[in-house]
């Protein structure tokens, strides 16, 4: 089966667990607003019940999931152009969910290596939500809803659409139908790893120990620019091509993140700065992120002093939401056998 017969549409989401950092921004917001457009209807939604899979104190999670909507819309997600909501405010999410978390296997769960790493081993694994364990069928749940046929995510959510596809196949194969797509992950360009600016072995992460390691998109301009300068890097200056950056992650994180920023690739980058030292470089960053940067962490701010406009913007986007969701939902029951008298 292809994705042919489904209309082109768009779905992706961020949780409201802690702020959004520049790995957040590059490795889906930005793209997601460049997705807008003739070629795509585009879903866009901040996915507070994924965010309680872990606890959240109340009053920070409803703060945090203004914040998440204001930093979609200060990037540039257009309420007009896209549906933009949270997940929450449209029950049939979590009611889809319900019926995945009947069609995935056990097996299958076993093998999402972030719940393996969220949720440690042995004692500590036990400890973890049964919520964080199913987590993967509700974002099969989030995509499926709207039949959504491209997923723009970064790299370290693969898996988890790879996880969506073979839970819409199951589904379309036990019950006999051709009715959820088979949705692509669009995971391309240098942004969709961006690592920790202290360890570059590690993701950039909302909830690493200090805050050096990440740029937060509500970080002012000398905020940016002094955590880029203090940027853990090697001794070596920049190579003469993308080759050299092998084996260099902290190197090459910088490269990625001023081509991903730019438009451009790694290689022109390089091409650029050859043999650049780290005193010329690391400024060149710092700049061009606050330049990218901080327009948008303006406009966060302002948004946010305006609680009541982000609240009447995601009820709105919730009820288009449902235009979609709530006759797929009722199909897919139909499909079950699930009696609706
Ligand atoms: P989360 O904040 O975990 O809900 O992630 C929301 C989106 O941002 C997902 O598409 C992630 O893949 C993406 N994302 C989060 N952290 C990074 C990172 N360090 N590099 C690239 N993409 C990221
Ligand atoms: N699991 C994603 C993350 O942690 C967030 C998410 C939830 C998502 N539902 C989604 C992303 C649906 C894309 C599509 O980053």
């Amino acid at each position: 089966m292809t994705a042919t017969k489904f209309t082109p549409r768009v779905f992706s989401g961020i949780k409201p667990s802690g702020g959004l950092t520049l790995g957040n921004y590059l490795g889906a917001i930005k793209r997601w607003v460049d997705m807008q457009g003739p070629s795509f209807e585009t879903v866009y939604c901040v996915v507070d019940l994924h965010a309680i899979t872990v606890w959240q104190d109340p009053k920070d999670l409803r703060d945090g999931t203004r914040e998440v909507a204001a930093g979609m819309l200060a990037s540039g997600i257009d309420p007009e152009k896209s549906i933009l909501f949270n997940q929450s405010q449209v029950p049939e999410h979590a009611e889809l969910a319900w019926i995945f978390n009947c069609v995935a296997r056990v097996g299958w769960m076993n093998r999402m290596t972030q719940f393996k790493d969220k949720a440690g081993s042995g004692k500590d694994a036990e400890k973890a939500s049964l919520g964080l364990y199913a987590y993967p069928s509700l974002m099969a749940a989030d995509i499926l809803l709207y039949h959504a046929t491209h997923v723009p995510v970064g790299e370290d959510q693969k898996q988890h659409v790879e996880l969506t596809r073979d839970i819409a196949a199951k589904f379309n194969h036990d019950f006999g139908v051709d009715f959820f797509p088979l949705a692509t992950p669009v995971i391309e360009g240098p942004g969709m790893r961006v690592m920790n600016l202290r360890d570059g072995s590690k993701k950039m992460s909302k909830s690493g120990e200090s805050d050096m390691e990440r740029i937060n998109m509500t970080d002012d301009a000398d905020t940016i620019s002094k955590k880029f300068k203090k940027a853990k890097t090697d001794p070596e200056p920049l190579p003469e091509t993308v080759e050299g950056l092998s084996s260099r992650p902290e190197a090459k994180n910088l490269v990625d993140i001023y081509a991903a920023l730019s438009n451009m690739t790694a290689e022109q980058v390089i091409a650029q700065y050859p043999g650049a030292g780290w005193g010329t470089f690391k400024p060149a960053l710092a700049d061009l992120a606050v330049d990218k940067l901080a327009p948008i962490s303006t406009e966060m701010k302002r948004l946010m002093a305006d609680k009541a406009e982000i609240d009447r913007l995601l009820a709105r986007g919730a009820e288009r939401a449902r235009e979609i969701a709530t006759p797929i939902l009722r199909q897919t029951y139909d499909i079950v056998g699930l009696l609706r008298s």
